[in-house]
């Protein structure tokens, strides 16, 4: 038989009732130990492609597979018993049709058990956000800065700035609520766009470097916990130093073995007294 769990997982119409409610708490986790560190403490994990930048040490999220990310949902979920989890559809897993979308979030939706998934683009994905959701598929959208879109952007650079990126982010992330989305991550977007957007929209916007004005947060945990430093963005907040302190343990730990220090006796197996 098998062990039901007694601890209720926050769902995405839980999620999507928090609209203007209690700020949502969101983090990224890509391993099982991690999700359980952060499962008490937050709302939403999220299995972000990031993982590709930051576990796998790519340059960008583009070469994430679809194996991949269902390979991180399942350890994530095996982590994590309270916090709503969703996935992100990496590059090239959905973006060609509707179909090939709901393709890749079945395999993710089976095979994690997560509850839902996250894929970038606005009025252009609207059509495909619509299908999804109504075929059992909770979706999450993703607008402003898109880093999948990232060699059309031409870098990883903030919008809104001007009129017209103001009224394109608000147009995406308009479409993407219309075509039923349960919430959406802004990205990189100017404080009075998120705070105009977050207004105007029937569901939840997650900020992520788009201000406090947002309906929730979300960041990278390796960023907030130090455990990732090729590039930081400006807006993360670091809560932690751990790289620091592996790195001092490491070395630590490498002057006792080289000491023969290491294990102490109390660590080793000893013969047994006689008699
Ligand atoms: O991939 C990711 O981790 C993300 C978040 C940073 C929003 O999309």
């Amino acid at each position: 038989m098998s062990v039901v769990s007694r601890i209720k997982r926050i769902s995405t119409p839980q999620i999507r009732g928090r609209k203007g409610a209690e700020p949502i708490v969101c983090l990224t986790a890509y391993t099982t130990q991690m999700a359980r560190q952060l499962d008490s403490h937050v709302d939403l994990l999220l299995v972000g492609d990031s993982l590709g930048m930051v576990l796998y040490g790519f340059d960008s999220t583009l070469p994430v597979t679809l194996d991949m990310m269902i390979a991180h949902g399942g350890a994530v979920m095996r982590g994590a018993e309270r916090a709503c989890v969703i996935v992100d559809l990496p590059f090239g897993s959905y973006q060609e049709s509707p179909e090939q979308a709901f393709r890749s979030a079945a395999r993710v939706m089976a095979e994690t058990g997560a509850s839902g998934v996250k894929l970038e683009g606005g009025t252009e994905m609207a059509a495909t956000i619509h299908f999804l959701t109504q075929r059992g598929i909770p979706v999450c959208g993703h607008v402003g800065l898109m880093p999948q879109a990232v060699n059309v952007a031409g870098g990883f650079k903030a919008t809104g700035r001007s009129a017209e990126e103001a009224l394109l982010v608000t147009r995406d992330a308009e479409a993407v609520a219309e075509a039923g989305a349960f919430a959406v991550v802004l990205e990189g977007t100017l404080e009075p766009v998120a705070a105009a957007i977050t207004a105007a929209l029937p569901i939840p916007t997650i900020g992520i470097g788009a201000s406090p004005a947002c309906d929730g947060q979300i960041l990278v945990s390796e960023d907030v916990f130090g455990l990732f430093s090729d590039f930081t963005p400006r807006f993360v907040k670091r809560y932690a130093d751990l790289g620091s302190q592996i790195s001092a343990a490491a070395e630590a730990y490498a002057r006792d073995v080289k000491a023969r220090t290491f294990p102490g006796p109390e660590h080793c197996f000893q013969p047994k007294a006689k008699g």
